[in-house]
């Protein structure tokens, strides 16, 4: 991680009443959270968990499908417009609370696990960590769209701030979540420094180890 995650977090706090309308609103974004919420799919008796979840654009988008949704932020000040946009939608399956990638703070079995724009703040050994904390929490499916190399980094022009953002490839990312014991089932290069992928597991095998034990 290039800053710490008080710094992300404050970051994320100052811009969160702007950020629906100016922040990250790029085409790659919705191309992002649009394809996510497709893939994410959940079914009427699923516990969905959107980490990183900001003001709630994946979460809040699945909510009428899922039987719950639990956002987990560092930001509060993100969280809170979550808060209100579901409150505004009339939702009160979804929750939004501290977490992070390194510990979740989730209690309770979770079926599909999204994340959308937020693992880029780790670095690649904090990124694997992360995946293997997801796959522990036992998911059928984890979603994560994301800045991610399909090619070299184009210093010249890169569409995230290399100061802040420390993007990984996509390979570091598929041999991360094949190693955790998911099955890359999708990639979608949006750009070529954005993309989704979808890891899924065998549902009830109870396997958080993803070696099989
Ligand atoms: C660019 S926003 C994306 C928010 C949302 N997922 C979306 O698609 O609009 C990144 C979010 O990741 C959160 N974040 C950054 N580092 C995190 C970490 N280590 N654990 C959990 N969330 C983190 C930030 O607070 C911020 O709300």
């Amino acid at each position: 991680m290039k800053r710490p995650i008080e710094e992300h977090a404050a970051r994320f706090d100052e811009v969160a009443g702007e950020y629906d309308d100016t922040q990250n609103q790029t085409d790659e974004y919705r191309a992002c959270v649009s394809l996510v919420v497709d893939y994410a799919d959940p079914g009427p008796e699923d516990v969905v968990l959107d980490l990183g979840c900001g003001t709630g654009a994946i979460g809040l988008a699945l909510a009428d499908r899922a039987k719950r949704v639990v956002g987990r932020d560092i930001s509060e000040g993100m969280m809170e417009r979550a808060r209100e946009k579901a409150a505004q939608r009339g939702l009160d399956n979804v929750e939004f609370g501290e977490g992070s990638f390194r510990d979740p703070n989730v209690d309770g079995s979770v079926d599909v696990v999204v994340s959308n724009f937020a693992m880029h703040h780790l670095g690649d050994e904090e990124k694997r960590e992360a995946i293997d904390v997801v796959a522990g929490l036992g998911p059928r499916r984890f979603v994560l769209g994301d800045v991610m190399l399909f090619g070299e980094a184009d210093p010249e022009s890169p569409l995230y701030s290399p100061e802040v953002d420390d993007p990984a490839t996509v390979g570091v990312l598929a041999d991360a979540l094949t190693d955790a014991g998911f099955a890359l089932t999708a990639v979608e290069m949006v750009h070529e420094q954005f993309g989704v992928l979808v890891a899924e597991r065998a549902t009830g095998t109870g396997d958080s180890t993803g070696d099989g034990r």
